[in-house]
C-alpha cells in the first residue's frame, strides 16, 4: 500500500475538523494528493447508517450500535479508504477504530470489538493516529451551543472524562501509532504539533 492513512480522535470540541482541514491544505501545498473523510460516514450507505447511530431518539442496544458502526466502516474502507491508499493518496479520517474501542468499549467487550473491527476493515489500521486531547470541563465551556445534540454529545461531563481516559490509555498501549497532541493550545500551535508528529516540515 503506497498511501498514508492518518486518523484523528478525541473527545468533543477539541477542534478536530479545523485541524484536519488545515493539515489537508498543508499537505496539498506540499504536493500530496489528499482526501478528507469521516466516520461514521464517507459513503452514501455509511452516511445513512450515521443518521441511525447518532439519532438520540432511536433506542439501540450496545451490540447493535457497535455492529452498525462496523457496517459503516466496512463500506467506507472498501469503497473509499483502501482505493485511495492504493492510488497513493493521503487519507485524513475524522475518527476511526479507536473511537469504537473507546466509546463502544464502555459497554462492550473490547476484544470482541477488536475482532469485529478486523473483519470490517480486513485488517486495515491507521499508519498514524492523532489524539487531540483537552480538559473536558474547559472544552464544555469553550464549546458554542450547537443546537440538537447527538446520541453521544448529551451524556455529560463524566462521560467525556471517561472517554478522555480511554483515548489516553490507548495511546499508552500503542505509542508508536497513537500520538497525543494538546488540543487546548492555539489553532496554529496545534497545527505545528500535529505536523511535527507526522514528520512534515
Ligand atoms: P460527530 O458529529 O462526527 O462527532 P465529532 O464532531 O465529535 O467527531 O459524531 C460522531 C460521534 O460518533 C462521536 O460522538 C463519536 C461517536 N462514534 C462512536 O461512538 N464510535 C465510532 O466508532 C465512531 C467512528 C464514532
Amino acid at each position: 500500500m503506497k498511501g498514508k492513512f492518518i486518523t484523528f480522535e478525541g473527545i468533543d470540541g477539541t477542534g478536530k475538523s479545523t485541524q484536519i482541514q488545515m493539515l489537508a491544505e498543508r499537505l496539498q501545498n506540499l504536493g500530496y494528493q489528499v482526501i478528507v473523510t469521516r466516520e461514521p460516514g464517507g459513503t452514501r450507505v455509511a452516511e445513512r447508517v450515521r443518521e441511525i447511530v447518532l439519532d438520540a431518539q432511536l433506542p439501540l442496544s450496545a451490540r447493535s450500535e457497535a455492529l452498525l458502526f462496523m457496517a459503516s466502516r466496512s463500506e467506507h474502507v472498501e469503497k473509499i479508504i483502501r482505493p485511495a491508499l492504493l492510488a497513493g493518496k493521503v487519507v485524513l479520517c475524522d475518527r476511526f477504530c479507536d473511537s469504537t474501542f473507546v466509546y463502544q468499549g464502555l459497554h462492550c467487550d473490547v476484544e470482541m470489538l477488536r475482532k469485529l473491527n478486523f473483519i470490517a476493515t480486513e485488517g486495515l489500521m491507521p499508519d498514524v493516529t492523532v489524539v487531540l486531547d483537552g480538559d473536558p470541563e474547559m472544552l464544555l465551556q469553550r464549546r458554542t451551543v450547537r443546537g440538537v445534540q447527538d446520541r453521544f454529545e448529551n451524556k455529560g461531563l463524566e462521560f467525556q472524562k471517561q472517554l478522555r481516559q480511554g483515548f489516553l490509555a490507548l495511546a499508552k498501549e500503542e505509542p508508536e501509532r497513537i500520538k497525543v497532541v494538546d488540543g487546548m493550545a492555539s489553532r496554529e500551535d496545534v497545527a505545528v504539533a500535529i505536523a511535527s508528529c507526522l514528520k512534515i516540515s
